[in-house]
Order: C-alpha cells, then structure tokens, then sequence
C-alpha cells in the first residue's frame, strides 16, 4: 500500500469512529494536512448527521467549505466531542509533534477544546522517541532572533521555514536536533519563552485514540 492508501484507510476509519460515537447535531473538530484532508472527504459522506465542523486553518475551512460542510467560529461553540487531526510523529503516549504544515495553534486550541482527541496517521509517524522531525514552532516575527537563541540553549538548531506565514501572521521556527526524552517538560519550557505562540509538542494534551494505518490493516492505541 503507498502512505497516500495508508491515510485515506485511517482516515476512512476516523469518520466511521465519528458516525459510530458522536452524538446527531454535533460539530466536529478538523484538523489540517494531507491526512485531515482525507477525512474531510470521508466526512462528507455523512453530511446529514453532524451539524458542522470547526477548522483548524483557512485551507481546512476552505475544502469543508468545498464539501458543503457548515463551518463554525470556534467562540460560537463550546462543545466539541471529537477532534480529527494528523501528526508529523507520535509515540506510544500518544505525545505528538504536530506543525508540519504550520496550523500547531489553532489545532492546539480546537484540540483544548474537544472532549476526545482522534490523531490519524501512516504506520511512519510512530516513533520511540520523537526529535527526528523538527519541532515546529510559532513565533511573533520581532522576537525571532531572541526565541532562537533561548532554542539553542535548550539544545536544539532552529532554522526559520523560509517564506511561511502562518494563519495567525506569525513565522515557525522549525528545531532540529532534539531528543525529546520528557514531552511535557519541554511543551511547557518552550511556550515560557518570550514571543513564542506555541510549539507543535502536544504532550499536555495528547490524542485519545490513535488510528494507525498499515500494511495490515488499521490498528488503534487508546489511551
Ligand atoms: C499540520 C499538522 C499535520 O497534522 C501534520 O503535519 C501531518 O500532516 P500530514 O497528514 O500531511 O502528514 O500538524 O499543521
């Protein structure tokens, strides 16, 4: 199976997760990258039971929008049962980095807000220990040379995705050369420094449930 199958078949599972255990009316959180995408497609086929959905970045508004999927401001809403999202890796703490396409905080904050958190992804993603994919990071565009240099005192060697702009106006920092041992610790020591949004570490509020797509079929990881 190529990963594009591997995703489109978790993604597949996601949205039977979500017609089997959400509640009719609901609005569901949706995530940002290929693999949301997939679901978003997989989502639209159940169109009539849900009631809408909250995005997680302008390109996941637009292609729910392309659906026909009703789409909320998140202050209008303040019950999510189940947020859908990928992840760049995960371990089996269901600890996540997220970021890869630069939506870490908005789908931070419709993450917070949903009851259940359903990561889907790729058997790739599941790693040991995470640090191999740069740890993207949201930062205010005058406080990028001093968040760099309080990275670097942390161990790792930020490097600034060129010509990014995030949803919310701001750049990523992307670390590499972590070996992130102690998730949690490091999520809450990074979001300390001055100027930064968030960092893609979702330790502090992990996924629920894993949707691991491979070569055998789709396995899951509950928490
Ligand atoms: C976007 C994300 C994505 O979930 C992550 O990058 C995984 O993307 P993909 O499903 O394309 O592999 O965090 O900010």
């Amino acid at each position: 199976m190529t990963q594009d199958e591997l995703k489109k078949a978790v993604a597949k599972a996601a949205a039977n997760y979500v017609e089997r255990t959400t509640p009719a009316g609901s609005i569901i959180g949706v995530g940002t990258g290929s693999t949301a995408n997939f679901f978003i497609d997989a989502l639209a086929s159940l169109k009539v039971k849900y009631k809408g959905a909250v995005a997680s970045s302008e390109a996941t508004h637009k292609r729910l929008e392309s659906h026909g999927i009703p789409v909320f401001d998140l202050n209008d809403v303040d019950n999510i049962p189940v947020y859908v999202d990928g992840a760049d890796e995960i371990d089996a703490g269901l600890n996540m980095i997220k970021g890869g396409g630069g939506a870490l905080t908005r789908e931070k904050i419709v993450a917070a807000v949903a009851k259940t958190f359903v990561c889907i992804c790729d058997g790739s993603k599941l790693v040991d220990t995470m640090g191999k994919f740069p740890l993207p990071v949201e930062v205010i565009p005058m406080a990028r040379a001093h968040v760099a240099r309080e990275l670097v005192k942390l161990g790792g060697r930020p490097q600034e995705r060129a010509g990014f702009v995030t949803d919310n106006g701001n750049l990523i920092l992307d670390v590499h050369g972590l070996s992130i041992t102690a998730p949690k610790e490091l999520e809450a020591q990074i979001n300390q420094i001055t100027g930064v949004v968030t960092n893609g570490l979702f330790a502090m509020r992990p996924a629920n449930l894993l949707l691991l797509g491979t070569a055998e079929g789709v396995t899951s990881i509950e928490d």
